[in-house]
């Protein structure tokens, strides 16, 4: 009998596994399923990705394998970009590591800085990686509950003083997923000074930060006087140019922390196929129209889907930001019930929050993965449904 290692036991997700078996079973007795689970973007990337990719596997040599770092013309074309978008200065050779998909970086962080027992400050709700990859550097994670009448944000003052004592890392994720929220610079300048004042390394997963709608713009925790002292944030490739099966990101930031890091994952992996890195650097020059139209897309599916929720009254704020809504169940109706029932009754795939944490228990994480007449009709079911 194979018995699997305990830690194993880090991965068991039984909420997300039933939802599975139920439209593994619609599917069987051919039923359709319309999937807002997983956020994994529908639209394509800029053409210039699939043209520059096309071009790069006849270079020669195309196929060896790369330096984890990245090379050095695509992390050049970083620094390009995030001067461009951000006004960020940053040296391309030493900080900033290129990583395959941000989840790379998420998942080896605390590899690289946890030693057990130590503690690691993470946003509840908040998406899943964070919380395994303490468990497996066996820290310890302690949750920061992210409040509604809060505007999702940590509150830093509620953090106890003996949790900060054995804190030694900080992860957060704005815009957030599942909770759409934004920060401001103010609130990242609070968490400078506050990383400052207890030791800790913060980590800003910035996936989300092209994802903002209403004319609005996300900051770069890197903005902040001081930030790269504390620090390092993450983009990627995935959701800003819809092209997440590729894997590619970068981390931005702290010298120290992005060698130690690359050290560990030069360890694990190579760096990331070099005609991807050839491609993402033609993007980064020159997708900027394609990185607005994103957004209008987005929005305009946001628009469709809380056009009729709140012609009905539903007690719902759209979000600014990011591919998710975050919507609040009805009264008495749990996350996990409202997902079955939806599932069973209607087809429709959304992620219970407590899939994301314990603060999740009265949320469901809809992806707007579908146009947005789909999402319309989909926002009328749900009224349907379950009315107020
Ligand atoms: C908040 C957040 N961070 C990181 C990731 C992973 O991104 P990547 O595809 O770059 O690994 C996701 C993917 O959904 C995400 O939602």
């Amino acid at each position: 009998m194979v018995q699997e290692a305990q830690r194993m036991r880090f991965f068991s997700q039984a909420v997300f596994y039933e939802l599975t078996e139920l439209v593994n079973e619609r599917k069987k007795i051919g039923l359709p399923v319309i999937d807002l689970g997983i956020g994994s973007p529908d639209m394509p990337p800029p053409d210039i990705l699939p043209h520059a990719l096309r071009l790069a596997l006849d270079q020669p040599g195309v196929f060896g394998y790369q330096r984890t770092e990245g090379t050095e013309s695509f992390r050049t074309a970083i620094a390009d970009f995030v001067k461009r978008r951000y006004q960020l200065t940053v040296d391309p050779i030493h900080e900033v590591l290129v990583t395959i998909g941000a989840q790379d970086a998420l998942a080896h962080l605390a590899l690289a800085f946890v030693n057990p027992g130590d503690v690691v400050l993470l946003p509840n709700p908040g998406y899943p990686i964070y919380e395994v990859s303490v468990r497996l550097a066996d820290g310890v994670p302690y949750f920061m509950p992210l409040k509604e009448e809060n505007n999702f944000l940590p509150n830093l003052d509620d953090i106890p003083r003996e949790i900060l004592q054995h804190a030694k890392m900080m992860v957060l994720n704005f815009p957030g997923n599942p909770t759409a929220s934004l920060a401001t610079l103010e609130y990242f300048a609070d968490v400078v000074n506050f990383a400052r004042t207890h030791n800790l390394i913060v980590v800003h997963d910035a996936a989300y930060i092209e994802l903002v709608f209403d004319g609005l713009s996300a900051p770069s925790f890197l903005q902040v006087p001081g930030a790269a002292e504390v620090g390092i944030e993450l983009h990627s490739f995935s959701k800003t140019f819809n092209f997440a099966g590729p894997r590619l990101a970068f981390a931005l930031g702290n010298k120290q922390i992005l060698n130690t890091l690359g050290k560990l994952k030069s360890q694990i992996d190579y760096g990331v196929f070099s005609a991807i890195q050839a491609a993402g650097t033609q993007a980064l020059q020159q997708a900027d129209t394609f990185i607005e139209q994103n957004r209008i897309h987005y929005q305009a599916r946001r628009d469709a889907l809380f056009e009729p929720l709140l012609a009905a009254n539903w007690p719902v704020r759209k979000p600014a930001a990011s591919m998710f809504v975050w919507l609040k169940t009805p009264q008495g109706v749990t996350a996990g019930d409202f997902s079955r029932r939806f599932l069973q009754e209607s087809g429709i795939v959304t992620l219970p929050g407590t899939g994301f944490g314990s603060e999740g228990e009265g949320y469901v994480r809809i992806a707007m993965v579908q146009p947005p007449a789909i999402l319309q009709q989909i926002a009328i079911e749900m009224i349907k449904r379950f009315p107020l």
